[in-house]
Order: structure tokens, then C-alpha cells, then sequence
């Protein structure tokens, strides 16, 4: 998730460029860049590191011209550094483009086109669409980006630049946002409205394959056979704050309702058109070098803990290896049984986590082989592990992870399913039908979204309870211990998760009349016995909510609230029974009128031991 911007007017392009990368600055962060057509060649100015760097770097040389294009980075492809920046261009400099998204058909296509003598300077997928602009092109702007566009696999939002078209900027999305400003005499492209509200609040949102020429005095919009489109201004009435949230009161709010787009983008680029195998580019493993491993370790903090614990499920149940499970903390002075034939892997959004990069040292020195499952391109346990898998959430600002989480399921699932597909432990058909069932993944997530209102009611009515329990079985246990997770660090309500079968050991004593438990009964391998275990809660007048299938016709004869998610298998129902706690855990902060983005004693990647 990057932020794209470009300019067409009468006034210095870079001024707006640089104020409206200021404005998107939440969805990217790593590096950024301009371009500027100064009427004779495309002057580029662009840096790693934050906005205020690239300020630095041009306060020397500030592109001149009245027509650009700028960009702020969130890497997917390539590492954070100058070259990787964007804006990119092709051999001759006669185009520039900036995207947002991730071409997912890059490789290949950069293969025919190094065949052909495209000269590459980045690690970038995006640089692809420069060069193939430059392959296709022969004089007509609008056809060459209709060209590309025929070509490239993914999702976008683009805008091009070319120098013998020194009035027009050409736009065009699929799949990411982007809305133009309709100015006087100017006209303003960008990611995303924060960057235009200071220059104007008409605005024309773009739809998935519209393509927008846009000229300072005029903008043409057509769909990609060429028919022109009528676009409706859309007003904007929002403060530029709430801007940056999307209209969301709260960045945590807008990163729950991003997780159908982050699993999708974590999901599609992975899985193969026939939903018959996960392909992952980015490892290349053998059979031989899977089955070397005796012993796979993951090691994580808080959330991304969490999420490892259904990991664990998933590496056992799938590709049946032997999986040991740490906390990092605790895991670098404990001495840990390890050799040439354990795999850790290590699970961190940040990137940063400092436990989580001292518990990845001592592996490698210990000689494990290790992997990274991190959602920071370019951080420090990304260039620390051997390899790395990403989870392509952008950008998570709220303090308490959300869809870090949900990514890091499925790419965990991805991963197990890949180790199997390898070691032929699992049979196709089944493969094929999980397979099938986690491309529906993404938009099940949005249905989980649908009807958030009897949540926000339960959130009210239990905001003031200084207890909370949560219980389940297997993966419905993890999912719990979340949820708690969730609640705690947001509104500071004591919340605790149990193995519903542990309760009887001890905690049942702390169920009395009137305290809230939330019940979570998707794993039909121990469906009864949770059920009985709801019933033991229950006779001590626990108020109870249940979490359950679509499909499941049972549970609500025992609990007194019931909340739905969709049906799918009950290995992956996690991705979608912890959208309502995240939601409880949400609206039970904004009862009490908690800080939900920045909570106390809480910060958003722990880099201290
Ligand atoms: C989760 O909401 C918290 N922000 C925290 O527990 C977090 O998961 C933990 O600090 C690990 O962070 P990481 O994933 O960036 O390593």
C-alpha cells in the first residue's frame, strides 16, 4: 500500500506533489520520490527513507515544470533504497510511472523483456510496467497504456507520464484506490482523498479499469475498450484527518476493514489459478529440503504469537512435522534443542521486534535454518532470516494488530499447505477443496463485516465488567486467547482465554453470576465437548456469547447471544471467527472512551528487550 500522486496545472507540479506524499504518508513510509517534466526531459528526485528525506534532497534541486508525478513507499518488491523508489522509467527516459499495488506477473514478464534488451536498474515489479510501456509504444499514449494494461497480472493504480505528451498525465486502477481532483485551471490524482482536500473537495473517484487522461483543463474518462464514461463529482465533507482514516473514526477501525483486501493480496499472487497448489516464488523449495527438517520451531510476541500458535496447527495437521512453539522472550535463555535440522520461523509485523530478532540470531547460531513472516519489507529480521515470506497487509498504524493477524494466518496456511503439496501428505482432492475454499477467504471477511450492530450492543452492554473470559477448543482456543489479547490492550478490561476443557482445573472458580464468557464452537472434531463445557459456565450464570458457523444450528439452544460468521472449513474459520472479537474488543474501547490507537503503556513495535 503506497501513495501515489500527480499534478497537471499552471503551478510548480512539485509543490502539490510533495504536500499531498506528506498527506498519504500512513499508507507507506520507506521511500519516495518525484517526477517533473521540465518541457525538454523528465527531471526524477527520489530517496529511501522518510518524506522528510526526499524534502531534504530537493531542497537543493527542486524538479521545475508544471505537470508531475510523486509516490511514497510501501515496499513489496525490492528492499527500501534509492533505486527502488519510485517514480520508475524506462531505458530511453521518455516515460515515468508510479504504481500502487503489486504486478504479480512481473517476473515473467521482466524475463521477455531483458530478452528483448530492457536494461532493469530495480528489484522493483512495478519497473516492468515502464519498460513494457516502452516496448509497446509507437506514438499513441492512450494505446500503449491500454497495451500494458492487456499484459499485466495484479492490482493497481497507476499514473503515467510521457515527454511527448507534456500536458497529460494518464491514470487508470485496479483493484487499489485512486480519485481525481477537479481543480481551476489544474487538476490533482491521488491515492486517496487526504492529498487533495486542501485544493479541492470535487472529486471523481475512479472505478477498477477506467482509464482517466487527464489534461490541467479537461479530464476523459473511458472505460479500457475506449467508450467515454460520465463521472459523477463526488463532494467531499470530510476534515483531513479523518481523511487519513478513510472516514474511519479510528486507524484500528479502518484496519479491520481493510483484512478483505489484505488477505486477498496476501492469498492471490500465491495461489495457482486452478486452486490446485501454493506456489511460493519467494522460497523455491524442494521435497528433499523439506523433509530434512525434523523439527520446526516458531517463535513470536503478543499477536503475531497468536497467530504462530495457529501456525503450529496448521505445519502439524498438514505437512505433519513435529512443531515447537516459544515466545521470544522466553525462548533465547532457555537454551533451545536445535541443529541443521530444525526450521525456526519467526513471525513479526514490525519487523522490529527485538526479542523476536535476538530469538532469530540465536537460532541461525544454533544452525537452524530460518524463515521470517514479516509485513515489513526491508526490516531488520527480514535482512536477518535466510528467507522471507510476506504478509502484504500495508501499512498497520493502530498499536493493536488486526489485519497483521488475519495475514499471517494465511500465510501460515499457505506455508503448511505448501510443505504438503511438497511431501505429498495430504491428497489432492482435499488440497484442491481447501485450496478452493480459501480463495472464497477474502470476501467471507467481508461478510463477517456486514452487520456489525448486535456486536457494537453486546460491547456496550459488557464495557463496564471488570472480567471477561473467553474459551474454545484447538483452533478456537488461539482465536480466544486473541480476543482477550484484543480486549486488554485496548480497554483495559481484565480479559482471560481458556482451553474450554482446562476450565474445570481451576478457573471455573472465577465464573460467577452475570460475568461475561465468550464461547467460541467452530471445531467440529470437539464440537460436544465444548458444548459441555459452555454448559458447565453456564450453570454458574455466566452471560454467554457464542461464536459459531453459519451453519451451526446448536449452539445458540445454550448460550444467551449468538454471533455468525460464514461456513468454510473449520481450519480456516480463524480468519473469520476473530473479526467480531477484534470488533468487541473495539467498541467496548470506544465505550469507555479509550485512546484506540495509541492505548497506554503500549507501543506499535517493541524494539527494547
Ligand atoms: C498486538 O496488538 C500488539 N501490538 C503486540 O502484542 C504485538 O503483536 C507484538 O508486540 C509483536 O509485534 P510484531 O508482530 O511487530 O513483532
Amino acid at each position: 500500500m503506497c501513495g501515489i500522486v500527480g499534478y497537471v496545472g499552471e503551478k510548480q507540479a512539485a509543490d502539490f506533489l510533495v504536500d499531498g506524499l506528506t498527506k498519504l504518508e500512513y499508507r507507506g513510509y520507506d521511500s519516495a520520490g518525484i517526477a517533473v517534466f521540465d518541457g525538454e526531459k523528465i527531471d526524477i528526485e527520489k530517496t529511501v527513507g522518510r518524506l522528510s528525506a526526499l524534502k531534504e534532497k530537493i531542497k537543493e534541486h527542486t524538479p521545475q515544470g508544471v505537470i508531475g508525478i510523486g509516490h511514497t513507499r510501501w515496499a513489496t518488491h525490492g528492499r527500501p533504497s534509492d533505486v527502488n523508489a519510485h517514480p520508475h522509467t524506462d531505458c530511453s527516459g521518455k516515460f515515468a510511472i508510479v504504481h500502487n499495488g503489486i504486478i504479480e506477473n512481473f517476473m515473467s514478464l521482466k524475463e521477455e523483456l531483458i530478452e528483448k534488451g530492457h536494461k532493469f536498474v530495480s528489484e522493483t515489479d512495478t519497473e516492468v510496467v515502464a519498460h513494457l510501456i516502452e516496448d509497446v509504444y509507437e506514438g499513441d499514449f492512450v494505446k500503449a497504456v491500454n497495451a500494458v494494461l492487456d499484459r499485466i497480472e495484479g492490482s493497481y493504480s497507476l499514473v503515467f507520464m510521457c515527454q511527448d505528451y507534456p500536458d497529460t498525465l494518464i491514470c487508470t486502477k485496479k483493484d487499489n484506490p485512486l480519485v481525481i481532483g477537479l481543480g481551476e485551471g489544474e487538476n490533482f490524482i491521488a491515492s486517496d482523498i487526504p492529498a487533495i482536500i486542501a485544493y479541492t473537495r470535487r472529486t471523481y473517484i475512479m472505478n477498477d479499469g477506467e482509464i482517466a487522461v487527464v489534461k490541467k483543463d479537461s479530464i476523459w474518462v473511458t472505460d479500457r475498450k475506449g467508450n467515454p464514461i460520465t463521472k459523477k463529482v463526488f463532494e467531499v465533507n470530510w476534515n483531513a484527518e479523518a481523511a487519513e482514516k478513510g472516514g474511519y473514526e479510528h486507524f484500528m477501525l479502518k484496519e479491520i476493514f481493510e483484512q478483505p483486501k489484505a488477505v486477498r493480496d496476501t492469498i492471490s499472487p500465491r495461489l495457482k489459478k486452478d486452486n490446485t497448489a501454493v506456489v511460493l516464488d519467494e522460497l523455491k523449495w524442494t521435497k528433499e529440503y523439506v523433509e530434512a527438517f525434523n523439527k520446526v520451531y516458531i517463535i513470536a510476541c503478543g499477536t503475531a504469537y497468536h497467530a504462530g500458535l495457529v501456525g503450529k496447527y496448521y505445519i502439524e495437521k498438514l505437512a505433519r512435522i513435529p512443531v515447537e512453539i516459544d515466545i521470544a522472550s522466553e525462548f533465547r535463555y532457555r537454551d533451545p534443542i536445535i541443529d541443521e535440522h530444525t526450521l525456526t520461523i519467526v513471525i513479526s509485523q514490525s519487523g522490529e521486534t527485538s526479542d523476536t530478532l535476538a530469538a532469530l540470531k540465536e537460532s541461525k547460531r544454533l544452525g537452524a535454518k530460518t524463515l521470517a513472516v514479516t509485513n515489513v519489507v526491508g526490516s531488520s529480521i527480514a535482512r536477518e532470516a535466510d528467507q522471507v515470506m510476506y504478509t502484504w497487509a500495508g501499512p498497520e498504524i493502530a498499536v493493536a494488530s488486526t489485519k497483521a493477524y488475519t495475514t499471517q494466518l494465511v500465510t501460515m496456511f499457505m506455508l503448511a499447505m505448501y510443505m504438503s503439496g511438497l511431501k505429498g501428505t495430504i491428497a489432492p482432492e482435499r488440497a484442491h477443496d481447501l485450496l478452493t475454499q480459501l480463495r472464497h477467504l477474502p470476501d467471507q471477511v467481508g461478510r463477517t463485516l456486514e452487520d456489525v450492530e448486535p456486536i457494537k450492543t453486546f460491547a456496550k452492554n459488557y464495557a463496564y465488567n471488570n472480567d471477561v473470559f473467553y474459551i474454545g477448543r484447538s483452533l478456537d482456543y488461539y482465536v480466544a486467547l486473541e480476543g482477550a489479547l484484543k480486549l486488554k490492550e485496548i480497554s483495559y478490561i481484565h480479559a482471560e482465554a481458556y482451553a474450554a476443557g482446562e476450565l474445570k482445573h481451576g478457573t471455573l472458580a472465577l465464573i460467577e453470576s452475570g460475568v461475561p464468557v465468550i464461547a467460541l464452537a467452530t471445531q467440529k472434531s470437539v464440537y460436544e465437548k465444548t458444548l459441555s463445557n459452555i454448559k458447565e459456565v453456564k450453570a454458574r450464570d455466566a452471560v454467554i456469547i457464542g461464536i459459531a458457523a453459519a451453519d451451526d444450528t446448536e449452539l445458540e439452544k445454550y448460550v444467551d447471544h449468538v454471533i455468525k460468521v460464514p461456513t468454510t472449513d473449520e481450519l480456516l474459520i480463524p480468519l473469520l471467527t476473530v473479526v467480531p472479537l477484534q470488533l468487541l474488543a473495539y467498541y467496548a474501547a470506544i465505550t469507555r472512551g479509550c485512546d484506540v490507537d495509541k492505548p497506554r503503556n503500549l507501543a506499535k513495535s517493541v524494539t527494547v528487550e
